[in-house]
């Protein structure tokens, strides 16, 4: 089975029983600045099951390219993916239980229309009830399940398990059928009623799971016991693989915190195609099945190592891992880049720059040294050529921007590695961080197989003092899309300062600032100048910011006496008052350190009260949006960092 079939299938299967096949979204949704990435195939349908019409009709399905930054370090394992395309199937108010869970069985079980699974492989859970939704054991689908396996001559037992822990500790107990409470059953794009804001919609659903087996070929048992004492359908051992969601989306919360029905019954139905078409060529990973078949060999090739096909147990070794993590991050950096997504430091820029630098991790850990991750990528345009042709399409810029990250993150680690060799036996993880970008995971493993003994907890501590900012931020993007503003905020304050150095150097010393305004979308300066700039003079000053973020210059604060920065030079604004001590940031040389800052090498001296980013590479591409006039013989610039 190929997933290029399985799709087909699906969506035959579901267009013959009356529904439109409507195109994906997206990956990156259109007129939604609270999610960078489209994450499930309702996402995009939010206003038609809130009850808005659909152009379409009331019955609708399609394979939805969907993206889930939360996963990615999961991905390692022989079922996670960050990418994935989800197969859906709606009703908006149209059919409802009786109706969904009967076809999706059958499209599982079909040989001639679906993927022909074993029934027997097939084990489902259904919601158990919650009081905050008024809502017990869903008997309903319990019924229509017991109806639909005994069908096929198996007989199905319900084993009520309500909160997840009792579960965990029983097993299977013979069941066929498990009744979970809303911890696992219920579904909404926050989690549990209790979760949910105000007008978010949710509703109790039925899960689908495939049983792999207990044992594998080669007669080890499949289930490890580091998961728990015993195996059940919600393990993370690998073992139980869920492949379908039916929600039955029927609730709206209220802002007083309670739930009413929604004017009408939907489903939504969410199925992993490539977990559907693993499922189906019955060998548990993921990884193998045909769209990742040409990057693999590639893999292959390059290292001179084999991807291990055998089984679940032995199929979870480091080099493993490290296909699978290039493998899933390569194919999600195509439909990026395809998608329009360059690398940078913000938004979906910064996850796919930490896609392709995770890979160059794992290309070195396979002991591949060169540039590899463009050839990686090639395969996928025509994997996916008949689905999502605009892949093949951007072929050429998919290896352009993957060889120039490549090459710029390997030239970080080379630079970093010739700093670490200087330290010796005193390697310092936090300064090789902040002033080279060098991984502080790499430092460890490095010290680790150098027998050096790093003091992890101080350079964690030190992290975390320095970076609150912007770990915030990532972790937040990372939680689940939300734009983080404080970071973005953070590095228009540094653009602000090359900036005011920059026009100094094309308009004249003369120049200084009148006034700012920043936020999270775009920086503004007010500067004392008189005449309007030619395009001549913007485009100077935008190349000599983007120089300096390109020579990746450190940024470093020091505390001093006011007049000692004041005979320093160092540039304040005009009319401000400061205290008698005041912080001093300055931009680059390249070897600067916050005990050795060079301040008469600097590029930028100024009072300030930060925050600001460690290094300048943090950056991503500055540009001038507008230049005009603000007073008498004051200008005004807007930017942004792109
Ligand atoms: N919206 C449901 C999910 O994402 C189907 O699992």
């Amino acid at each position: 089975m190929t997933v290029s079939e399985a799709r087909k299938r699906y969506l035959d299967f579901f267009a013959k029983r009356g529904h439109a096949v409507i195109p994906s979204a997206p990956v990156v949704p259109e007129n939604d600045p609270t999610t960078l990435f489209t994450s499930s195939g309702m996402q995009p349908l939010v206003p038609y099951l809130l009850g808005q019409p659909h152009p379409s009709g009331a019955r609708l399905a399609n394979s939805q390219m969907s993206f889930r930054a939360e996963d990615i370090e999961e991905v390692g394992d022989n079922r996670h993916t960050t990418f994935f395309e989800m197969l859906g199937n709606w009703s908006l108010g149209d059919y409802f239980k009786k109706e969904q869970l009967p076809w999706f069985f059958e499209y599982l079980t079909s040989g001639e229309e679906g993927l022909g699974l074993d029934p027997k492989k097939l084990y489902v859970t259904v919601f158990d009830g919650d009081e905050s939704v008024g809502m017990d054991l869903d008997t309903e689908a319990v019924d229509i399940w017991k109806r639909l396996f005994a069908e096929k001559g198996i007989a199905a037992e319900l084993v009520r398990l309500g909160t997840e822990a009792a579960g965990y500790e029983k097993g299977m107990q013979g069941g066929r059928i498990f009744s979970y409470g809303s911890k696992k059953n219920w579904w909404s794009r926050s989690g549990t009623p209790s979760k949910m804001p105000a007008g978010e919609i949710g509703g109790p659903d039925s899960e689908v799971f495939y049983d792999f087996g207990p044992s594998t070929s080669s007669g080890q048992a499949r289930h490890d016991p580091k998961f728990g004492k015993e195996c059940h359908v919600n393990c993370d051992c690998g073992r139980f693989v869920e492949v379908g969601n039916s929600v039955f989306m029927q609730f709206i919360k209220q802002a007083d915190g309670s739930f009413s029905e929604l004017p009408k019954k939907n489903v939504d139905f969410g199925g992993g195609l490539e977990r559907l078409t693993f499922a189906a060529t019955g060998n548990p990973d993921i990884f193998l099945i045909d769209v990742f078949d040409a990057a693999r060999a590639v893999l292959e090739t390059r290292s001179g190592k084999i991807y291990a096909r055998s089984n679940l147990v032995e199929n979870n070794g480091a080099d493993t891992r490290s296909f699978r993590i290039i493998l899933d991050h390569m194919r999600a950096a195509s439909f990026f880049i395809a998608s329009g997504i360059r690398p940078s430091n913000t938004e979906q820029g910064y996850v796919l720059r930490r896609l392709i630098r995770r890979s160059i991790r794992e290309a070195d850990k396979l002991d591949i040294k060169d540039a590899v991750l463009a050839e990686v990528a090639e395969g996928f345009g025509a994997a996916y050529a008949d689905a999502y042709p605009f892949v093949r399409e951007a072929t050429q810029v998919i290896r352009e921007e993957l060889e120039k990250e490549e090459a710029q993150f390997r030239k970080t680690l080379a630079h970093g590695m010739r700093e670490l060799e200087k330290m010796g036996t005193t390697i310092d993880a936090f300064m090789l961080f902040t002033t080279y970008g060098f991984p502080v995971e790499l430092t460890e493993e490095i010290a680790k197989e150098r027998g050096i003994v790093l003091d992890m907890q101080t350079v964690q501590a030190k992290m975390e003092e320095h970076q609150a900012l912007s770990r915030a931020g990532a972790a937040q993007r990372f939680a689940g899309g939300l734009a983080d503003h404080a970071e973005q905020t953070v590095r228009y304050h540094t653009a602000h300062h090359l900036l005011l150095r920059a026009l100094q150097m094309v308009l004249g010393k003369e120049v200084h600032q009148r006034g700012s305004n920043i936020t999270s979308e775009r920086l503004r300066i007010d500067f004392s100048y008189g005449t309007k700039m030619t395009p001549e003079q913007k485009a100077e000053v935008e190349k000599i910011v983007n120089e300096k973020i390109a020579e990746e210059l450190p940024v470093t604060r020091t505390v001093m006496n006011k007049a000692d920065a004041e005979k320093l030079g160092a540039e304040h604004e005009f009319g401000a008052t400061y205290p008698e001590q005041v912080s001093v940031y300055s931009v680059g040389p390249k070897d600067a350190t916050a005990d050795n800052p060079k301040f008469s090498e600097a590029f930028s001296l100024e009072f300030c009260g930060g925050p600001h980013v460690s290094n300048t590479s943090e950056l991503g591409h500055f540009k001038i949006q507008k230049e005009e006039a603000s007073s008498a013989g004051v200008r005004r610039i807007k930017a942004v960092l792109e």
